[in-house]
């Protein structure tokens, strides 16, 4: 300041002219470093630019200053150092102008780079999902019972006492009550432990006749293994109409069996025991390997177990408001995992639960 004070005003202009320009050398940086333009940083010399542009040629300047100054030079200098200062004027405005046009056009291609695309990058492929092997095998089960006349029910897993046992003339101190099997929640209600549940609640909605399958979760307090999972899918069959005999549940599992693995499956019924049926049999077809010949599939046997069934026990019926003097049914029950597991020729049930994509994706 006080340098300048005895600066003559000549050398005064001529020392703002250089100190604009050490000052633009901080917006021509970027390039000159040969740096990715940033948009943000290009946005904001741009604004630092306006500021230098009100320091040099703003009313407060040091050339406005100087201009105002004219009248006080020596007449004989007056229109030289008139002069001296509109040139000066013009260099800044031109030098600030130009720094100002050069930013804009890095703003520009910063801002193009920044919404163009890269047409080399290789694009994102699609991953389709798809159903999993257990779902697929539930519907083409819901399609063999769909197309025989069967309506498909979809209902609770947490029960009551009275749909998971007392209504399927499940007695009082039978062992599957017994919280070692069954999973009850702390307000006493009981997870299905087979959608067995399914028979009461449908025949109570519809009465009877009833054709219906029901497929869903149940779960049971067993330990994984490679044959058990505590939570699986079984599908209910039910029917109810007067004089319903066993030759219909044969012929009905038969003609299943048929459209699920081929015309030359054949069935068995084993005598068994369930509380809800009576008579009751285990079904088995014969294997769709080996054609009952014996191989690994079947475990040498040539059957395979498809499940339970039975004609629907009188209690059971009357649990569920339909006169047994009027109706009869037959009911049964199939493993939808267990089935899927054999078709698949998994040696571990647990494999359908882990949803390990590697392993669903080869069932598509
Ligand atoms: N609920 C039985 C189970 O989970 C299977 C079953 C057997 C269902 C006989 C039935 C039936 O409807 O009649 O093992």
């Amino acid at each position: 300041m006080h340098d300048e004070a005895q600066q003559s005003p000549a050398r005064q202009l001529e020392v703002v002219g250089e100190r604009l320009q050490e000052e633009l050398k901080r917006f021509s940086n970027i390039e000159a470093l040969g740096r990715a333009v940033d948009l943000a940083e290009a946005e904001n010399q741009l604004r630092d630019l306006k500021d230098v542009r009100t320091k040099f040629l703003g009313k407060k300047s040091e050339l406005a200053n100087l201009k105002k100054s004219i009248g006080r030079v020596a007449p004989e200098d007056r229109a030289s150092f008139g002069q001296l200062v509109q040139q000066t004027e013009a260099t800044i405005t031109a030098s600030i102008d130009e720094a100002e046009q050069s930013l804009k056009k890095r703003v520009e291609s910063a801002r193009t780079e920044r919404d163009s695309i890269d047409v080399t990058i290789p694009g994102r492929r699609p991953r389709p999902g798809h159903l999993h092997p257990i779902t697929l095998m539930r519907q083409r089960i819901d399609d063999i019972f769909v197309s025989l006349g069967y309506i498909v029910e979809d209902d609770r897993e947490i029960e009551t006492d009275f749909y998971n046992f007392d209504a399927l003339n499940i007695p009082e101190g039978h062992p599957a009550r017994d919280p070692q099997d069954t999973f009850y929640t702390t307000e006493g209600f009981a997870l299905r432990s087979q959608t067995s549940t399914v028979q009461i609640h449908a025949m109570q909605r519809r009465g009877a006749p009833v054709r219906m399958i029901a497929p869903g979760r149940v779960f049971r307090r067993d330990t994984p293994d490679p044959t058990h999972n505590p939570m699986f899918f079984q599908v209910e069959g039910l029917c109810v109409d007067r004089g319903i005999t066993m030759a219909h549940l044969k012929g009905t599992l038969t003609e299943f069996v048929h459209r699920l693995f081929g015309p030359d499956t054949k069935t068995r019924f084993r005598p068994s025991y369930f509380p809800f049926t009576e008579p009751s049999a285990e079904v088995d077809y014969s294997c769709f390997n080996c054609g009952g010949q014996g191989c690994r599939i079947c475990k040498h046997s040539g059957w395979i177990e498809l499940g339970g069934s039975g004609m629907v026990h009188p209690n059971v019926l009357r649990a569920a408001n339909v006169d047994p003097e009027e109706f009869t049914g037959f009911a049964f029950g199939l493993g939808i995992d267990r089935t899927c597991a054999r078709i698949y020729e998994l040696d571990d049930i647990r494999l359908l639960f882990e949803n390990d994509v590697r392993f669903l994706e080869q069932f598509r």
